[in-house]
């Protein structure tokens, strides 16, 4: 896979060679570190961010010079099959996890704490990190909530694992949320402020900001030192990060508003199955050129 050039990233190009693990061992790749986000945010150099489950997308996300890769919990809408993200466990997140790292050679890979593996306390929740960054090799970690999830942060910065903060709508809280819902309108924004506040101080490298209105996310951004992560937050964000299905047109039904489709990959994968069935059932394939001679 060829090396991102240093001109395209300007000031965002890492100086790092990458430790371990399943890519090149070639000096001349660069990986993102936790570092060139803060580096990021104080140049005004954008961060882009897209979901991976898997080491083919991670591979060609990689390759076009994707910041990081989240391995969201939304595995459990788009690769699991369940309604929402509530039930996804460590156990199917670590596998997912360990594709995308093996996949990428500059691409920061984050994978999500799933609902359940870090609400009981800040043991819990560096047990859990630990276990992502032992078992999968991934270079920080994400926990939803904001002032509720600050003792985790905190314990887990502490044990030298970087974390990404999760604010505003946090889907594993749907239903304690009242649904899909866009937080910090009106009043809202205070505790919104507050939560972003207490997850910088807590020491995470980085937060996500969910279905937020753009002025609250523009104020945000204006107030902390840490970059923040536009998931339908808005221009004002340091970065923005999208559902890769959503984004690439895979995923059947409703996608959020937020959402701009790049490509439309759902509608090419139907037309290439019917081209092959129909291509099946009458004979044109396989053609000669497919088969092995004896
Ligand atoms: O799981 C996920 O994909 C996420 C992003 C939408 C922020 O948490």
């Amino acid at each position: 896979m060829a090396p991102a050039s240093a001109t395209v990233y300007g000031e965002f190009v890492t100086d790092d060679v990458r430790p371990y693990g399943g890519g090149t061992s070639d000096p001349s790749l660069k990986r993102v570190r936790t570092r060139h986000f803060q580096r990021a945010k104080q140049n005004g150099i954008k961060i882009t961010g897209l979901t991976s489950y898997d080491c083919l997308s991670a591979q060609i996300f990689d390759e076009a010079g994707i910041d990081f890769l989240l391995v969201g919990d939304s595995a459990g809408n788009t690769v699991f099959g369940y309604d929402t993200t509530i039930p996804v466990t460590v156990e199917e997140l670590i596998p997912l996890t360990r594709a995308v790292v093996r996949a990428v050679t500059r691409a920061l890979v984050i994978a999500d704490m799933p609902f359940g593996s870090y609400e009981n306390g800040p043991d819990e929740a560096l047990a859990t990190a630990i276990r992502f960054m032992k078992e999968t090799g991934c270079h920080a970690v994400k926990c939803e909530g904001g002032e509720r999830s600050a003792k985790q942060i905190k314990r887990i910065v502490r044990a030298g694992i970087p974390v990404m903060g999760h604010v505003g709508f946090t889907p594993q809280s749907e239903h304690g949320l009242g649904g899909h819902i866009i937080q910090g309108r009106g009043e809202e924004a205070k505790q919104l402020l507050a939560d972003a506040h207490a997850v910088e101080e807590a020491g995470a490298f980085a937060v996500v900001l969910e279905m937020v209105p753009s002025a609250v996310a523009e104020q945000v951004t204006k107030e902390l030192s840490i970059p923040t992560i536009s998931v339908g937050a808005g221009p004002h964000c340091d970065g923005q990060l999208l559902v890769w299905s959503d984004w690439a047109g895979f995923t059947r039904g409703r996608i959020p508003r937020f959402v701009k489709q790049y490509a439309q990959i759902g509608q090419t994968l139907l037309d290439a199955a019917k081209t092959f069935r129909e291509d099946v059932e009458s004979g044109v394939y396989p053609a000669p050129e497919h088969e092995y001679a004896e």
